[in-house]
């Protein structure tokens, strides 16, 4: 959702911008900049998209913010955009996550004769800092004073008139520092600044910093200084560009071949302790959101069939429903890309709140998720930055296969299985590109898909559903081939477009409510292992047994990569989107 940037540097707006530019994929509607010039604070704020703006910046700034912003609290408008400058413009803030208090923060700093240009809740942040500033000596004192009366979630930085530092600080929202040789960065992930350092410091909730030319950490209730060492970074500024790619996805999709190969490279000490807390709980919740909860489902049917273990998947955003069973004998298994959705967060407070042990799979290293969970893993999927998960969705599915195969003492099978769909899935792209192209043409004018499978290839069909939506925009609903008569049948008409997803074990069943759809006009595109001339299209997937919801999303990923360029829609940036939900 909202990116933040701050930069210390030498040519520091432009440093700043070009970190904009890095978390566009996170999703905005307007961006903004801030950097001292004139002896002032000189703020920009546009609607839309980064990429159509100049770069005519001031090149003598050595400090620098920008953020881009998904719109919650106030339409999108340029008042709305942040950086947010405090009514007598000394102050500006840039900030993320959600002021609780701030109508009554508001109602107070108006007695006190402030007045607002926007309809947000962060522009109370920067007039309390300008009020603040009244009794406290230094900067850095004003912010944390402002700090401590806010509620709900924050990462901010805020920059002065006239003093070259930053003041940042994190509670509830991401932020991470970067530290090179005469420069330092705050951004909400670190792909804002991956192209200048790999030398990060995750910040803790509860923490502020201050950045000038050298960075100082900080606990906000009690002003102490915390020691802060960074950690070097996984990840490269390589794998963060689209290199030879048209778009993202396309790269992303492309990539999973290459990472199924290494998908077992798991530290021994860390897989270690989580299967232990996988075979020592008596009860097992996989809980995600959007394509990680298709994951969880995945993984229970996974875990039923290899582990012969019973796993509940529960929608994060619904994980009260399981309120009063979860206790210190469960363990919730937390499944995220980026670790900072806040549904999920909210789910893994309750069920530590009722003693449960949490086990996170995320992608994003120190993320919330992470920090939360006892035992984690890494998806290891490399920036994921197409808004639509892919990679990060297979990297999960592999860590389930493995997960449940190492429960059940059969881990060597699921290495081989992996390795060999490893080569498997650079077939299946390739040799069904062209065909899906074709396919992609048609289905591009549907105003309807269904997509129907049947045991492991439900949630698969839940999956391919989520991603012709999220980047065609066309209706399409995936669902358990048995429920098709239970009521969506009814929808089938002439022309009516309808996947079906087909493995060796559902075959026989999946093809009759095949034909029953045929019979009422439906256009039949079967995905599996053998051919079915008898139908309109076939995608061949050759059987991977318990692997198969893996290489059966790798062609529907690239089906609904190619229905989107048919319809001339960027993929990587589909509308109403944000690559990480920070909201609830
Ligand atoms: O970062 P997370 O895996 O926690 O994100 C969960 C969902 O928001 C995410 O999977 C979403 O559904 C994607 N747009 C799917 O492509």
């Amino acid at each position: 959702m909202c990116g933040i940037v701050g930069v210390i540097s030498d040519n520091a707006a432009l440093k700043a911008f070009n970190g904009l530019r890095a978390l566009e994929y996170r999703g905005y509607d307007s961006w903004g900049l801030a950097y001292p010039e004139s002896g002032g604070i000189f703020v920009v704020k546009k609607i839309g998209q980064i990429g159509k703006a100049g770069t005519d910046f001031s090149k003598s700034a050595g400090i620098a913010m920008g953020h881009t912003r998904w719109a919650t609290h106030g339409k999108v408008t340029e008042e709305n955009a942040h950086p947010h400058s405090s009514m007598d413009k000394s102050i500006a803030i840039v900030h993320n996550g959600i002021v609780e208090n701030y109508a009554e923060l508001k109602s107070e700093l108006v007695s006190k004769g402030y007045s607002f240009k926007s309809e947000t809740d962060s522009e109370v942040i920067a007039n309390l800092i300008q009020e603040k500033l009244k009794t406290e000596k230094t900067f850095e004192g004003a912010v944390r004073k402002a700090l401590l009366e806010l509620e709900g979630s924050y990462a901010i930085v805020a920059m002065r008139k006239g003093e070259e530092k930053l003041v940042c600080a994190r509670d509830g929202s991401p932020l991470v520092l970067g530290v090179a040789e005469n420069a330092c960065f705050a951004a909400s992930d670190a792909t804002a600044f991956i192209s200048e350092t790999k030398k990060a410091i995750f910040l803790e909730d509860g923490t502020m910093a201050v950045l000038n030319k050298q960075l100082k950490v900080f606990e906000t209730k009690t002003g102490a200084q915390l020691k802060a060492v960074p950690k070097e970074l996984s990840w490269d500024f390589e794998q963060a560009q689209k290199g030879d790619y048209e778009h993202f996805m396309l790269k992303e999709i492309y990539e999973q071949p290459r990472l199924l190969k290494s998908a077992a490279n798991q530290p021994k000490d860390k897989m270690e302790k989580f299967v232990s807390m996988l075979r020592f709980a008596q009860k097992i919740y996989f809980t995600g959101c959007g394509t990680s909860y298709h994951a969880c489902i995945s993984g229970a049917y996974m875990f039923s069939s290899i582990a012969k273990t019973q796993v509940m998947p529960v929608l994060a955003s619904e994980f009260s429903l399981q309120e009063n069973f979860v206790d210190e004998n469960a363990l919730v298994v937390a499944v995220s890309q980026s670790g900072e959705t806040a549904d999920l967060i909210e789910a893994i407070n309750i069920a530590k709140g009722k003693g449960a042990k949490i086990a996170g799979i995320v992608n994003v290293m120190d993320s919330t998720v992470m920090r939360l969970s006892d035992a984690t893993l890494l998806m290891n999927a490399g920036p994921e930055i197409c808004v639509l998960s892919t990679k990060s969705y297979t990297m999960q599915l592999a860590l389930m296969l493995l997960l449940a195969s190492y429960v059940s003492g059969k881990e060597e099978e699921a290495k081989r299985l992996l390795s060999g769909l490893s080569t498997g899935a650079a077939k299946i792209l390739e040799s069904n590109s062209e065909k899906i192209k074709e396919i992609a043409k048609g289905l591009s004018r549907a105003k309807d898909i269904f997509v129907i499978g049947r045991k492991n290839a439900f949630p698969t069909a839940l999956e391919t559903a989520l991603k012709i939506k999220e980047v065609s925009y066309i209706h399409a609903e995936g669902f358990a081939g048995a429920e098709l008569k239970h009521g969506t049948i009814a929808l089938i008409e002439e022309g009516t477009p309808a996947i079906v997803l087909s493995t060796s074990q559902t075959r026989k069943q999946v093809a009759s409510n095949a034909i029953e759809m045929r019979s009422r006009g439906a256009k039949i595109i079967m995905v599996d292992s053998i051919p079915h001339p008898d139908f309109d299209f076939s995608i061949l997937v050759p059987d991977f047994g318990e692997a198969n919801p893996i290489a059966l999303v790798l062609p529907m990923q690239l089906l609904a990569y190619y229905i989107a360029l048919e319809r001339k829609l960027d993929p990587d940036k589909p509308r109403n989107l944000a690559k990480s939900v920070t909201v609830k």
